[in-house]
């Protein structure tokens, strides 16, 4: 069967896409372009209401798209949870919706819609205990590969928990994601040792809470500090990084960890959402400015070369100028390196869908584009300031940038900037992925920095 797959929303979305790319690769399906599949999956984000919307222009798309008895759609992703049934409904050409739970079961079910056109079904339910997904496609050794490999060369993602508990008042997660269930320790570990085997250098480790893996457990297995070390003590693995952090679930293990472990890499997204104590009360973030602050300076104190990325929300039920402007002044105490940020938008069920007064959207577009105007200059400063520094990039593709007589390359540094390299003497096709290499930096770009090749590759 011929099949594409279209991505929307988070890290772990994209992937679940590559893990299920994977397994119906496995079974001998064939990943296409959009104009040569006979089966769409659309693999959706709910986190705010413009990507939602956005599924239902694509579905109507790929409407036209289905004109054979057995071409059909697949939903899956958060939206999916969400609206569930509602697709079968609407949409005659969706014959599967699958959850975040569900999407362990859907290669299965894929197959067997192939076979019976007659079918449509659900898989919503929500599941007791982190479901363990099947290994992929054959390695040169013939060995199945572990679930945990993307796209990228020497690079994987390794989920650790599924859900969230903490319902903040603005987010849908905890509905579309379901309850928190951390995976057991010893499945991690076993997924991250197989997946340094067969070559992988990096491990992004997983969750939309991270920092309370092993809480569901009642102390049964490890903690999120104790899990790192185990895993950074693998031998072979030469980067970790973990994402997302909650400010109020980091352990000061975890952030020692940052001093101590040469493997962990000095980068954190730690999402602040505002920088005032009314609205991350209102927020039910648990955690206020003192406190983040403090976090951030025992981070700067550990590991002082440290790069930290954020999330930011404006215009949340309520917020002031006077509460926007210490979102403005949290910025620039802590010199987040780069940040997502969004206008608040109202998700249905959640707690802030009810808090008023709404701000209007013109206030908060002037406060969003003010504030994505100074993050754009403090990203630049930070930038600059590693000019003429040595670095080790982990390379993952030919760059856009090329010149005569050798190939650019782009990677990832150790604080997870991208560096374009250009590598003299070196012909294009040559497979550089997954190699590391010492750069030198001699510019700073806008989101970039661009380097010269010091060392040999290895
Ligand atoms: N688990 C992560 C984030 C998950 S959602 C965490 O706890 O930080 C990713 C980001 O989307 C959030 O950090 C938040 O900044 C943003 N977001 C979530 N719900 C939103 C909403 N209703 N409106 C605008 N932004 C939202
Ligand atoms: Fe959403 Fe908050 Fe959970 Fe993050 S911690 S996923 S923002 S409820
Ligand atoms: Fe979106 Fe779901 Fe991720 S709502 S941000 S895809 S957890």
């Amino acid at each position: 069967m011929k099949f594409n797959v279209l991505t929307y929303g988070c890290q772990m979305n994209v992937h679940d896409s590559d893990w299920l790319i994977r397994a119906m690769e496995s079974r001998g399906w064939k990943a296409v372009e959009e104009s040569e599949a006979n089966i769409f999956i659309l693999n959706t984000c709910s986190v705010r209401d413009k990507p939602e919307q956005k599924v239902y222009n694509v579905l109507r798309r790929l409407g036209y798209l289905c004109t054979s008895p057995g071409d059909f759609v697949a939903v899956g992703g958060c939206v999916a949870q969400q609206i569930g049934e509602g697709f079968l409904e609407r949409f005659p050409y969706v014959r599967l919706v699958f959850g975040s739970d569900g999407i362990v079961q859907a290669p299965q079910y894929l197959e067997e819609l192939a076979v019976d056109h007659e079918k449509r079904l659900v898989l919503n339910d929500f599941l007791a205990q982190y479901p363990e997904r099947e290994g992929g496609l054959a390695n040169p050794n013939e060995e199945l590969l572990p679930p945990g490999i993307g796209t990228i060369p020497g690079q994987a993602f390794v989920n650790i928990m599924q859900g969230c508990d903490n319902f903040c008042a603005y987010c849908i997660v905890p509905y579309t994601r379901g309850r928190q269930k951390s995976r057991l320790s010893s499945a991690i570990i076993d997924e991250c040792r197989a997946l340094v085997k067969s070559g992988v250098r990096e491990i992004t480790l997983l969750g939309q809470n991270v920092n309370s893996f092993g809480m569901d457990k009642n102390g049964s297995d490890l903690s999120f500090a104790q899990l790192l070390y185990k895993i950074a003590e693998i031998e072979g693995l030469e980067r970790v990084r973990f994402t997302t952090s909650h400010p109020k679930d980091i352990a000061p293990e975890v952030i020692k960890a940052f001093g101590e472990l040469p493997n962990l890499c000095p980068h954190l997204h730690l999402p602040v959402q505002s920088g005032s104590d009314n609205i991350l009360k209102k927020m039910g973030r648990k955690y206020d400015r003192a406190r983040y602050l403090g976090i951030v300076e025992g981070l700067k104190e550990v590991c002082p070369e440290i790069a930290l990325t954020t999330d930011i929300i404006v215009g949340f039920p309520g917020e002031t100028d006077e509460d926007f402007e210490q979102t403005m002044d949290i910025m620039e105490r802590v010199r987040f390196e780069s940040s997502f940020s969004f206008k608040y938008s109202d998700r249905p069920g959640v707690a802030a869908l009810k808090m008023m007064p709404k701000v209007p959207e013109d206030v908060a577009q002037k406060r969003l584009t003010r504030l994505q105007e100074r993050q754009k200059h403090i990203t630049r400063e930070c930038l600059e300031e590693l000019d003429g520094n040595d670095m080790i990039v982990l390379l993952e593709r030919n760059s856009k940038w090329q010149e005569d007589g050798g190939v650019a390359w782009r990677g990832k540094d150790p604080g997870g900037r991208v560096v374009n390299i250009f590598i003299e003497g070196i012909e294009g096709h040559l497979p550089l992925g997954g190699k590391l290499v010492k750069a030198k930096i001699i510019e700073a770009k806008n989101h970039s920095l661009v380097g010269v090749k010091v060392g040999d590759l290895w």
